[in-house]
């Protein structure tokens, strides 16, 4: 079976990933430096899946230490989810972002290239549709972004597109994910976020557990069924066997190949509130605020064309992910501490 490095393997879209890959029969190599995880995410891969992983501690832009990993392992491929992510910080701290986020990548795609490893999955995200009409399709302009962590998504894409345009020994997949909640239904590995949760659904989680006092919705004024904002949301295992299928994808072809990866649903914030009671029984105390700077009414993705490329839907239903989330932060109330 072939061998996948995934870049920021210990996180939390990456761990749930490496379950998956394990499971599938991949081999497994995990790089991260655990500037947002901790070691205790491997031996969680391990425990659930009964499988080593080999795993090294490394910076993406460090690229004597990428170097000395891919002349140790025939790698066929990689998946690359190490960077950062919170569109808050990327206002405050830009350069960071876009050193670890795009410099990374280049690191990354040079050393690969050194060593002639070609196929590459880049988690991207729906942020790079901006404000285009929703359902987002695949083929949609792109770029009208906010915010400078949307911007490092949009400026990868086209820097690996150029690459390929470059180079057509290259497969590319970039993958737009839409919202993932939810976490692996043994409670093992889950999202833990450092500090106060920017997102949605960790926020509720919080505050059902009584680490927070209430959530604050943010804007009940939308042009929208309930006046809130509209996502669509995806179990982050869902999410995770979209990778597998994408790499079968890649791995068996060249080019460049966009996927949405989402359910094709929009939930409002009050119907999330409302299916993570239902679902578990926890009354989440909130009020309705003043919307949030950047935020757009309603986002949620059109995913006819993994269903029909990659043979790739999701299974799990709103519930589902209320329930798994409920279940991680009741077993992990620190989080892996
Ligand atoms: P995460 O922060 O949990 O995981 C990222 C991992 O990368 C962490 O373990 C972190 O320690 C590691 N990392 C960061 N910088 C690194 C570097 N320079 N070198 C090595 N390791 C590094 O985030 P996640 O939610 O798992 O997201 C994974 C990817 O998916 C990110 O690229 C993110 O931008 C993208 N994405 C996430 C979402 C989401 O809602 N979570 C949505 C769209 C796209
Ligand atoms: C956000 C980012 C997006 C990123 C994604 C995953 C912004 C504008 N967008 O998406 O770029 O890819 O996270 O990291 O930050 N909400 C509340 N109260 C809260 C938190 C959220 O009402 O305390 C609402 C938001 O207004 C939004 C919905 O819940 O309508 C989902 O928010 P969130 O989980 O932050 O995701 P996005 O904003 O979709």
């Amino acid at each position: 079976m072939p061998t996948i490095l995934a870049t920021g393997g210990a996180g939390y879209i990456g761990s749930h990933t490496c379950v998956e890959l394990l499971n599938e029969n991949f081999d497994v190599i995990i790089l991260d430096n655990f500037h947002n995880s901790v070691p205790e995410v491997l031996s969680r891969i391990e425990c659930i899946t009964g499988k080593k992983i080999k795993f090294y501690n490394c910076d993406v832009r460090n690229k004597e230490n990428l170097k000395k990993i891919f002349s140790e392992n025939k790698i066929d491929a990689v998946i690359h989810f190490a960077g950062l992510k919170s569109v808050g910080e990327s206002c405050k701290i830009p350069l960071d972002y876009f050193d670890n986020n795009v410099s990374g990548t280049i690191n990354l795609c040079n050393v690969m290239k050194e060593f002639n490893v070609k196929n590459l999955v880049f988690s991207s995200s729906a942020t790079v549709y901006g404000r285009n009409p929703i359902p987002y399709k695949e083929d949609m302009p792109t770029g009208d972004v906010s915010n400078p962590y949307g911007r490092t998504k949009y400026i990868v894409e086209e820097i690996l597109k150029d690459l390929y345009a470059s180079d057509n020994d290259w497969s590319i997949a970039l993958l737009r994910y839409f919202n993932p909640i939810g976490a692996h239904e043994s409670g093992l590995i889950g999202e833990e976020p450092n500090g106060i949760p920017n997102n949605l659904m960790p926020y509720i989680s919080k505050v059902a557990i009584g680490k927070l006092e209430k959530l604050t919705v943010f804007g009940g004024d939308y042009d929208t069924k309930d006046g809130t904002c509209i996502r669509d949301y995806i179990h982050v295992v869902d999410l995770a066997k979209g990778h597998t299928k994408a790499l079968d994808k890649i791995l068996s072809s060249s080019g460049i190949q966009i996927y949405n990866l989402g359910t094709g649903k929009g939930y409002s914030v009050l119907e999330i509130i409302k299916a993570f009671e239902d679902s578990t029984g926890q009354k989440v105390n909130y009020s309705i605020g003043p919307r949030r700077a950047g935020d757009l009414a309603a986002n949620y993705s059109d995913s006819q064309k993994a269903l029909k490329e990659l043979g790739w839907k999701t299974q799990y239903d709103i519930n589902k992910m209320c329930k798994d989330t409920w279940n991680w932060q009741q077993k992990n109330p620190n989080g892996y501490k």
